[in-house]
């Protein structure tokens, strides 16, 4: 297969990381006779530095003209404390979603056999984990109307949902279930906003074009507490924008360290792939950072394109390199820390 891939670097250890998923990538293609050409292209912070846009133009091109987009991570301290700010990297991000219109962010949620005693919950609560969080990418809060009013004194974002919207990202879950537990949970705040009452009513009129499929609704902070409680309880999980940014975040420590963690971003063309983790800037630079969400997330392109082969190998490897102990210092645990680079040469070697 012949493959053009979009490669959006980004801030802080995004650089580091995603040459390791290159690396990988590069092998499986040679290991399974593919040709990947790579499109590197300007985002986030880097992006202001050379062009004073963080989602330039031009970058757009490159992601709307490729098969995938593979993306490191955005965002730098140095506007975030700087409320002022005209331009900050995130808006490269957003503006990214939507204008390649990623509207579903599929965060899956397992646990590493070797890492289970890494996660600050209990082996018997977390032990066969394995769900997905569709995380609605391009409405709600993020990008509802919003603005200053009263001289400023008061502050307004607002939480806009259309149809179209919920029973796009809702399809795609009851397909997702319909391939793994068949368990569908819609997460929500229906009992106060509008807004999810309009996603239970999209929701609901879905459930008889999926009869295998069992549908439930529960509320979101209900949620935010069973699923560190007893994250077995769910399978796919669709929510809106803000709650699923909050979910994922708590559900990465299931895994026990957010540098494990993938996901993909569905559009109606292109795809993206990146870690869930963001730009770490603390670590920028020192070849210190786990580049295994990165990586991981690069097999689930491979996944994506049908690949499922060669989505394997490099989950297997992954695995290997963590019972073997070839990890960076998040996960070294008072023995050998290998560099970020090392651990890609060693999966690249080990493919
Ligand atoms: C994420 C991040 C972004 C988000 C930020 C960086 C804008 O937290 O991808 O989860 O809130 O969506
Ligand atoms: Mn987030």
């Amino acid at each position: 297969m012949k493959l053009n891939i979009a490669l959006l670097a980004g801030d802080g250890i995004g650089p580091e990381v995603i040459d390791q998923a290159v690396k990988v990538s590069d092998a499986i293609a040679k290991k399974f006779n593919h040709e990947i050409n790579w499109a590197p292209a300007l985002t986030g912070a880097a992006a202001i530095d050379a062009v004073g846009e963080p989602y330039p133009d031009e970058t757009h091109e490159v992601c709307a003209n490729s098969d995938a987009v593979l993306f490191g991570a955005i965002g730098h301290p140095r506007f975030d404390n700087d409320p002022s700010a005209k331009v900050r990297p995130e808006q490269g991000l957003l503006k990214m979603r939507q204008k390649l219109e990623l509207f579903a962010n599929v965060r899956p949620t397992f646990t590493f056999p070797s890492l289970i005693d890494k996660s600050p919950l209990k082996r018997d609560r977390i032990e066969g984990t394995d769900l997905i969080i569709l995380r609605e990418l391009t409405g709600g809060v993020y990008f509802g109307e919003r603005g200053r009013k009263d001289n400023g004194d008061t502050a307004f974002d607002t939480m806009t949902y259309q149809r179209f919207e919920i029973e796009r990202l809702a399809r795609k879950g009851f397909e997702m279930a319909l391939k793994r537990g068949k368990k569908l949970c819609c997460v929500d705040k229906a009992n106060v906003l509008e807004a999810s009452r309009l996603w239970r009513e999209t929701v609901q009129a879905l459930e008889k074009e999926y009869p295998d499929v069992e549908v439930s609704y529960e509320f979101v902070d209900a949620v935010a507490m069973r699923l560190i409680q007893w994250p077995k309880g769910y399978d796919v999980i669709i929510t809106a924008n803000l709650f699923g940014d909050i979910l994922t975040d708590e559900a990465s420590v299931i895994s026990g360290s957010m540098g494990l963690m993938p996901s993909s971003s569905l559009g109606s063309e292109v795809s993206l792939y990146e870690p869930i983790h963001g730009s770490y800037p603390q670590a920028a630079g020192k070849d210190i950072a786990n580049p295994l969400a990165t990586v991981l997330s690069a097999a689930m392109m491979f996944e994506d394109f049908n690949l499922k082969e060669e989505a394997e190998a490099i989950r297997a490897v992954v695995n290997k390199s963590l019972a073997e102990g070839v990890v960076t210092e998040d996960l070294a645990d008072g023995g050998k820390a290998y560099k970020t680079s090392e651990v890609g040469d060693w999966l690249a070697e080990n493919l």
